[in-house]
């Protein structure tokens, strides 16, 4: 088994859903913990939980948007360029509007985050990564990232990217005690919905009614599990929807 205690870990969106809970299972195991996001009042509230959990835990919190062109200098001040693992978590999907219909703000807010944002980080802490002899990638990857549909062309583009960026960092990082890894979700209980439709309860509620999904501690569980193999084991990538989710369009919902 890997052991996570003291291991160094970034992790994006640690505000909220899938990355609050990551950061959760990490501080519990003892990891020192890099958490980003925008808000802060969120992250204050995770370091708070984190030592509850873990009095001993190390949390730093670097509050910041994964755009800001001063945000590596502060990753490297603040881990001193000692990071093992990295999840790169941070994303976001806005609209659920056809091609013609879509705005290309929205566009570039998915593709900076999602693609750039993300990619920067790799090429930021891999070459510490190597220099201190290995570490963990996790990609969020999404089963946008598999299938297609209507009304999601650009989220579905921007994890299209993502699996394709992980595929080629597995294999350009092979044989440098690197593992990079990737998850793709289906329907998760977090605030992605509700940001999707700009705060639209009714809307993000729908998603997800009168039908189980994942929660954020599940996607969590998987992702510690994938952590804690053996370092000659990898898990390429998790794949997981909810027992009422067939593909991204085919949801069973029970009348209510
Ligand atoms: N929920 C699902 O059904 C689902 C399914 C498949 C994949 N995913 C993927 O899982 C990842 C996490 O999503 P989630 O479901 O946990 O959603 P969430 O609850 O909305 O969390 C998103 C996190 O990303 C952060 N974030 C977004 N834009 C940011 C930016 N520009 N700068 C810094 N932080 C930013 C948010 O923090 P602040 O707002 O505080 O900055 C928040 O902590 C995403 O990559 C998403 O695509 C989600």
């Amino acid at each position: 088994m890997n052991n996570l205690q003291n291991k160094s870990a970034l992790i994006t969106g640690a505000s909220s859903g899938i990355g609050r809970a990551m950061a959760l299972s990490l501080g519990l195991r003892g990891c020192e913990l890099y958490l980003i996001a925008r808000r802060e009042d969120k992250l204050l509230e995770v370091q708070a939980e984190i030592k509850k959990l873990n009095s001993h835990a190390k949390v730093h919190l670097i509050v910041s948007n994964i755009k800001a062109p001063d945000l590596p200098e502060k990753i490297a001040q603040a881990s001193r360029q000692n990071i093992d693992i990295l999840i790169n978590n941070a994303g976001l999907a806005l609209g659920r509007e056809k091609v013609e219909d879509s705005l290309f703000e929205d566009w570039e807010e998915m593709i900076n985050t999602n693609i750039m944002a993300n990619f920067k980080l790799v090429h930021l802490v891999l070459p510490w990564m190597m220099t201190n002899g290995g570490g963990d990638i996790i990609n969020l990857c999404s089963v946008a990232g598999h299938y297609t549909y209507a009304g999601g062309a650009v989220y579905c583009a921007t994890k299209h990217a993502v699996k394709a960026f992980t595929r080629v960092l597995r294999e350009e990082t092979c044989g440098k005690n690197i593992r990079v890894m990737q998850i793709s979700p289906g329907m998760v209980d977090t605030e992605f919905s509700s940001v999707r439709f700009r705060g639209d309860k009714n809307a993000a509620d729908a998603v997800y009614a009168n039908m189980t999904p994942l929660q954020s501690e599940d996607i969590a569980r998987m992702m510690t599990f994938m952590l804690e193999q053996p370092r000659h084991v990898v898990i390429d990538e998790i794949i997981t929807m909810p027992t009422d989710q067939g593909s991204p369009t085919t949801v069973s919902r029970k009348n209510p």
